[in-house]
């Protein structure tokens, strides 16, 4: 092994105490006093590994370490460290500390490349604070969406006090912008999240591409009443309307034959929110997501049916907004190679997947070549503090991405 494994298992260990979770999770939300305590920490982390960091205008933590040429194209490795609400200890990280672990490596072999290479932590990856994810690394790419830093957290914050009680700058926020060309290729290791690896017995996999996900949030409008008093039969009840889209959304999801499509409703809301009120409004999110765009469009259509039929059955009005709609994008063959030679040599027979979960990746495969390497979970368990991968499994996972690293700078 080329890397530091006691190094990398220190770091993943100290990282974990910081928004500590019960036993085993964390709850690190995005922009927030606790994310930037593991920034601070991390940072010191990166510079022990020979970079210089910053944070730039997005809220994403970047460390770079020089090239030969320092107007080369960078190399980008890199991950999140902002977590779920009831999240785990080692989705994001894992993709942050492999990489800072594999330019340590460099530098302590005086392995100077021809060009530069970053370590990024971007912001909020996971999206649930301000209900639009892959903030930092669309940030960079500048992809925002008009107005979106008015997005409210559940206490009213809006994402541009978050940034700047952070010490970011919305207003210079165009400095922090990669011009096209200015990225070379971007790699990023994740744990799997899913159950493949552990069935096929393997510690690493090769991503393929990455599924599309579809954000909606829908609002469901009755009338509120009193409870005690309105007949049911004279009743606009949303909360009656948004629960039998939600278990109807279930069923038509299950259809799938292949069950490569998923939808979830994972949270809502309910105005006035008392109990002896009718419920007047419901708001609730759809999460949608297809490797293949057609079928994901042709669930999309049933869903919209589904609100538009129950909604006139209860008397009820209805709006369907789009937060985040991304195509599926698909791995570049030449990195997935480097990928593959470095499992072969490390005697790995590392399986080819798609990824049915989302990543930065994602978002800069608009700009450049991307890749990525999947490290085993238990039971494909992530999204919840119970979320595990072994140490073991990390380290051959970064020894993977060190060695593409290497190939991918040539
Ligand atoms: C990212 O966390 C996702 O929801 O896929
Ligand atoms: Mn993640
Ligand atoms: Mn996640």
């Amino acid at each position: 092994m080329r890397i530091n494994e006691d190094r990398l298992k220190n770091h993943f260990e100290e990282l974990s105490q910081i928004g500590k979770l019960g036993d085993t999770g964390v709850c690190r939300p995005t922009l927030s006093t606790v994310e930037k305590e593991a920034f601070e920490l991390v940072f010191t982390w990166m510079e022990e590994a020979g970079m210089k960091c910053r944070i730039d205008h997005f809220g994403n933590l970047i460390g770079r370490k020089e090239g030969k040429d320092p107007n080369a194209p960078v190399l980008m490795v890199g991950s999140h460290l902002d977590s779920q609400p009831y999240g785990g200890r080692f989705d994001g990280v894992a993709g942050v500390l492999s990489g800072i672990e594999a330019v340590a490596t460099l530098t302590e072999n005086e392995f100077v490349p021809d060009r530069p290479i970053e370590v990024v932590s971007f912001c909020d990856e996971e999206g649930w604070r301000f209900g639009k994810g892959l903030f930092g690394s669309r940030g960079i790419l500048g992809m925002l969406d008009e107005g979106e830093l008015l997005n409210k957290d559940k206490d009213g914050v809006t994402r541009e006090q978050a940034l700047r009680h952070f010490g970011c700058d919305p207003d210079r926020s165009f400095e922090s912008i990669y011009p096209h060309g200015s990225i070379h290729s971007f790699l990023e290791l994740h744990i799997e999240q899913g159950p493949l690896l552990q069935e096929k017995n393997q510690p690493v996999g090769i991503v393929t591409g990455i599924a599309g996900p579809l954000w909606l949030t829908v609002k469901i409008k009755g009338y509120s009443g009193h409870a005690g008093t309105v007949p049911m039969t004279m009743r606009q009840d949303a909360l009656v309307g948004a629960s039998e889209i939600v278990a109807l959304f279930h069923e038509i999801m299950k259809q799938d034959p292949q069950g490569s499509t998923v939808g979830t409703v994972g949270s809502l809301s309910v105005f006035p929110d008392s109990r002896n009120s009718i419920p007047e409004e419901v708001v609730f999110t759809i999460d949608l997501r297809d490797i293949d765009l057609e079928r994901r469009n042709h669930y999309e259509n049933q869903l919209r049916e589904c609100v538009a039929n129950v909604a006139e059955k209860h008397q009820l009005s209805y709006e369907i907004l789009e937060d985040q709609n991304s195509e599926p994008s698909f791995c570049d063959e030449w990195i997935k190679d480097a990928i593959r030679k470095e499992c072969q040599q490390a005697g790995l027979h590392a399986p080819e997947m798609m990824s049915g979960a989302f990543h930065d990746a994602l978002i800069i495969s608009n700009t450049c070549d991307y890749g990525m390497i999947f490290v085993r979970c238990k039971d494909g368990i992530s999204h919840n503090p119970a979320e595990y991968a072994s140490y073991e499994d990390l380290a051959i996972g970064a020894d993977v991405l060190y060695g593409t690293v290497l190939k991918m700078m040539k």
